[in-house]
């Protein structure tokens, strides 16, 4: 005889674990070269459109936290959703769904109920983020690059490689690249 185990949980159950804190998930993603290098005048020193496209799909539905820098990049990502720029200038032109934080600390507080945020760099942000992160998106560029902005140099003890999937270059793409997650584990 088949038996129908599906249990239905008392509202009382249901408002306890609603109330019980739900750790924020900080996200970086990012993409570097294999000599650490992220940006060239203000912006990324390659094209990789099926990178793009792991972004997007990744980050979909969440909040941003950028720098002024990249959000004034022509290539700058911006979230449909939210997105909050770090920034000391008094009049930095914000887009609508845009707001102004004066540190990553104000930041986080602006998106305090959120359950995942992604950074999205540039170096300085980067800088002062890699150590409140518990998940990082790193797309490696298998290439050496100029640049002027730079990936931090990551403790990689601290994390493990979860996922990694190796793109090839092809008529879309100039250069090898691999997409990596890695999370926290000290
Ligand atoms: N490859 C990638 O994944 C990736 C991702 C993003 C960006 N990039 C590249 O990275 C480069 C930009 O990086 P960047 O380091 O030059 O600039 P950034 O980190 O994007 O922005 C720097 C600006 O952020 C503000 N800021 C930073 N820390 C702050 C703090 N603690 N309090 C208040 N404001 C703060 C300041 O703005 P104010 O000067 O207005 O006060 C500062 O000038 C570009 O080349 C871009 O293309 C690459």
């Amino acid at each position: 005889m088949l038996c129908n185990t599906t249990k239905v949980i008392p509202l009382w159950l249901t408002s306890i674990i609603n109330q019980i804190p739900v750790k924020k998930q900080i996200a970086l993603i990012a993409a570097m070269s294999e000599n650490r290098v992220i940006g060239l005048q203000n912006r990324l020193p390659w094209h990789l459109p099926a990178d793009w496209e792991h972004f997007w799909r990744t980050t979909a539905g969440a909040p941003f936290i950028m720098g002024r820098k990249s959000f004034e990049a022509a290539d700058a990502l911006l979230s449909d959703y939210k997105n909050v720029i770090i920034s000391n200038s008094k009049n930095l032109a914000l887009c609508s769904n845009c707001a102004q934080a004066h540190s990553v600390a104000e930041a986080l507080q602006l998106l305090a109920d959120e359950p995942l945020v992604f950074i999205l760099g540039g170096a300085q942000i980067f800088k002062q983020t890699t150590h409140l992160a518990d998940l990082i998106y790193l797309t490696i560029v298998h290439h050496h690059f100029e640049g002027d902005a730079f990936f931090p140099d990551i403790n990689w003890t601290e994390w493990e490689l979860v996922q990694s999937t190796i793109h090839p270059a092809d008529e879309r793409h100039a250069y090898v690249f691999s997409i990596n997650i890695y999370k926290r584990i000290a």
